[in-house]
């Protein structure tokens, strides 16, 4: 499939046969004071998109700029739709569904970068990617190595917790932690690429990690039976997966299968509000810290920041910010009330979304299609529950002390 690449910040178009990152010219002004310039958005050619729309049979692999080689030896995609029918009574949302990533390999939503990414290093035949991650998107490439064969070199600061790391050290990948924060990671998996070869898989640095992403929207479409929510509820923390979102929608407006865009909206937490901030004011400016115990969004300096703002306008939407507390109580609620299990980066849309739910009914009216996306699995971080669940002591071996403990 023909595609060029076209910077999202001077909008110069790049026409490149070989694996592409940035517009280096924008790149060339970041200073790392405020959100990085030069990300580039991969353009599909608009002549085959509309030949999409006549279609009978589709599918995602039809919108991806490489083809997907053995996608049942990593298989991403076709996450379930649940309709949680207790919740959206609860809170008057009669066309409520969650799309569940936490349902994908890894257990997490960057299993859909990770495995566009293969794609992207099979097709240019090399073997080697590196990446910076503290945690979903370093499992979620070490997962694709594993079932690909292809060698993942993961750099993480220093200070990235243990538990975090284990899943990538199972599945072989070498991790190699570095003296410095995220960002002296991100900047050394580059100056690594650049010297040794192969891929670098840093977020929205190398474009087709959003373009892998996208995948969820047109999943949605065709699950949908060939149409789309109102609002989608996207956790963000680099903007990336937002952009991602964003982009399958986009895709699907220029094939001529959809009208309009879904309204999309940035979920933060407070305390790690960086793209929520920028969209108020329209100043990138960084964070000095980012704090929130759900450390998948935890972010001062999102590497997709100007996109993420930019698709928030584009797509009608907004960014709706949650406390931590509302978020670790959203978490709860969803597994209680709906058995649904995920990290706390996830709960932060579900909290978002219950935070906005009167605005949504009065402006949307009570049968509005809500998808809040969940983006990972629960049992990526037990250690948010330490010291706040008990397991019961054990009972004597009869249904009296049973009864008696429990009193049942
Ligand atoms: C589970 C989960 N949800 C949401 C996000 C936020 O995605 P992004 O940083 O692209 O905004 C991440 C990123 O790591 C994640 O792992």
């Amino acid at each position: 499939m023909k595609f060029v690449y076209e910077c999202n910040d001077c909008h110069a178009v790049y026409e490149s046969e070989e694996v592409f990152y940035q517009c280096p010219k924008c790149a060339a002004l970041n200073d790392g004071t405020s959100f990085a310039k030069g990300n580039v958005i991969v353009k599909l050619d608009e002549q085959y998109l509309k030949t999409l729309k006549k279609r009978t049979e589709l599918s995602v692999a039809d919108f991806l700029p490489y083809a997907i080689p053995h996608p049942d030896c990593y298989p991403v995609g076709n996450t379930p739709i649940v309709r949680p029918r207790r919740l959206a009574r609860t809170h008057g949302l009669n066309n409520l569904s969650f799309k569940m990533d936490s349902a994908l390999p890894s257990g997490s939503f960057k299993d859909r970068a990770s495995q566009l990414i293969a794609a992207q290093a099979l097709h240019h035949q090399e073997t080697r990617i590196a990446l910076a991650s503290t945690g979903n998107a370093g499992a979620a490439m070490s997962c694709a190595g594993a079932a690909y064969g292809l060698e993942i070199i993961l750099f993480v600061p220093e200070t990235a917790p243990a538990n975090k790391l284990m899943q990538s050290v199972l599945y072989g990948a070498t991790v190699v932690p570095v003296k410095g924060s995220y960002d002296d990671a991100f900047a050394l998996s580059i100056a690594y690429t650049k010297e040794a070869g192969g891929i670098n898989r840093n977020t929205a640095y190398n474009p087709m990690t959003i373009e892998g992403k996208k995948s969820v929207s047109i999943e949605l479409f065709l699950q949908m039976g060939r149409s789309v929510p109102d609002v989608v509820y996207v956790p963000t923390g680099d903007g990336c997966i937002f952009a991602g979102v964003y982009k399958g929608f986009f895709d699907l407006k220029e094939a001529g299968l959809i009208t309009k865009i879904p309204h999309l909206v940035a979920a933060q937490s407070r305390e790690s509000n960086a793209i929520a901030r920028a969209w108020k004011t329209q100043q990138f400016n960084n964070l000095e810290r980012a704090t929130t115990r759900a450390d998948s969004i935890s972010v001062e300096s999102p590497a997709n920041g100007r996109m993420a703002v930019r698709y928030i306008s584009e797509s009608e939407g907004w960014a709706t910010e949650v406390d931590d507390r509302e978020i670790l109580e959203a978490q709860l609620e969803l597994a209680k009330e709906a058995g649904v299990f995920v990290e706390p980066a996830a709960s932060c849309a579900w909290a978002a979304l219950k935070n906005d739910q009167r605005m949504i009914a009065d402006r949307f009216g009570e049968n509005v299609e809500v998808c809040v996306l969940l983006t990972g699995t629960g049992f990526k971080d037990m250690a948010v529950f330490d010291g706040q669940i008990k397991i019961p002591e054990a009972i004597e071996n009869s249904v009296a002390a049973m009864k008696e403990r429990f009193a049942l």
